[in-house]
């Protein structure tokens, strides 16, 4: 199948897989069946479908499709279950960050205390709220090993690519716990911001994907090394170019507001490079910069922010950095020998994810 036909297939497979659950949720009761209506319109209402396309890449980048003996469909099925452990990480991740919107919609917290408001029930609605969203995330991450378990790949496949999935799951959580971590300390260190985005992001949207898809098709450790260090590179780059439209992007376009990260006082490679920039050059502008994130809560108060993060050159920087890990990222293939049509997806992915204005 086309790399471009993936995210097609993969929504179909989510939305079978949807369907197979509704009976079982159903019969513990209506509220459980309406949080799993939630997780429904979220895993089927958008999303890039990266990690699943990835996926698929390591796999028929490792020569599955002619080596591994496995049914394709049991392959798309496997990866299409990375979009439940999306699901649980951006559901999560919404409520720590206090995120209204997410792909264009409200976040699942907010749409149920809303729901909770409108039917004028018991008790504080934005709690409420926040608990169903919680356990919500949690369901998705159990249908996550569900559908990864259940996919119909062999026990041999699954057993080989049983470390990847373990390692991603831990990594990706990880991750996250060092981000509030930094968040919490105020930390203006460049590389504890580089080892959040590689266990937040690089390790379950590039690396781990790729290296399930290769361990899946049975590939060699330098093959599956070369994968790996690409996805590093690459998935990093990813959560720099996510930092930037953080500040900068077209919420219309990313789905999410602008601004969030700046209120939420996330310590990103971009705020430290502004605040290292402006200490030598505008001391003023940083003691503002330093004093306002996590702290401002107005949309003129984000916007003066970005301004100031604009006028440090720090984008600059960060584009800089996208570029050298695209490149070095890039070289990764070029060392696991990977040449023809793979070789130029993975060359076109790299772009798309690390270009993206979404
Ligand atoms: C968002 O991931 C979270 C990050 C790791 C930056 P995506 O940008 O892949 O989100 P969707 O799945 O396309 O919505
Ligand atoms: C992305 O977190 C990583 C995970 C959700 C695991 P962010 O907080 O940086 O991503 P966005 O900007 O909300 O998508
Ligand atoms: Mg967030
Ligand atoms: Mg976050």
């Amino acid at each position: 199948m086309p790399l471009a036909g993936i995210p097609g297939a993969v929504e179909g497979e989510l939305r079978a897989f949807l369907e197979r659950r509704r009976g079982d949720v159903g019969k513990i009761g209506a509220p459980v069946a309406e949080a799993a209506g939630r997780i429904r319109d979220f895993v089927l209402g958008g999303g890039k479908r990266i990690r699943p396309l990835y996926g698929w890449a390591g796999f028929v980048g490792a020569g599955g499709l002619d080596t591994a003996g496995e049914d394709p469909r049991a392959v798309l099925r496997a990866v299409s279950s990375l979009e439940f452990i999306q699901a649980c990480a951006l559901i999560h991740d919404d409520i720590i960050d206090a995120s209204d919107t997410r792909r264009g919609n409200p976040t699942v917290h907010r749409a149920v205390e809303s729901a909770h408001r409108d039917r004028d029930l018991r008790g504080d609605a934005a709690t409420f709220g926040r608990n169903v969203a919680i356990l919500a995330g949690d369901l998705a991450l159990v249908w996550a090993e569900d559908m990864w378990r259940d996919s119909g790949l062999s026990a041999a496949s699954l057993d080989r690519a049983q470390g990847a999935w373990r390692g991603m799951r831990t990594e990706v959580i990880g991750g996250q716990i060092l981000d509030i971590s930094l968040e919490a300390s105020g930390d203006e260190s460049i590389e504890l911001a580089d080892k959040v985005n590689r266990y937040k992001t690089a390790a379950y949207t590039i690396e781990r994907p790729l290296h399930l898809g290769a361990a899946i098709a049975g590939a060699d450790t330098s093959t599956i090394e070369a994968f790996r260090g690409y996805g590093r590179d690459i998935g990093i780059a990813f959560q720099l170019r996510d930092d930037i439209l953080g500040v900068f992007g077209d919420s219309a376009v990313t789905g999410k507001p602008a601004g969030d990260d700046l209120r939420e006082g996330k310590r990103t490679v971009l705020l430290s490079l502004a605040l290292s920039a402006l200490d030598e050059r505008d001391p003023s502008s940083a003691a503002e910069l330093r004093a306002g994130v996590g702290a401002v809560t107005g949309a003129q108060e984000v916007a003066r922010l970005a301004e100031i993060i604009r006028s440090s050159g720090a984008v600059e920087g960060v584009e800089k950095r996208i570029e050298a890990l695209t490149t070095s990222g890039l070289a990764h293939l070029e060392e696991a020998g990977l040449r023809g049509a793979v070789a130029d997806t993975l060359r076109e992915l790299a772009i798309t994810s690390t270009a993206r204005r979404a």
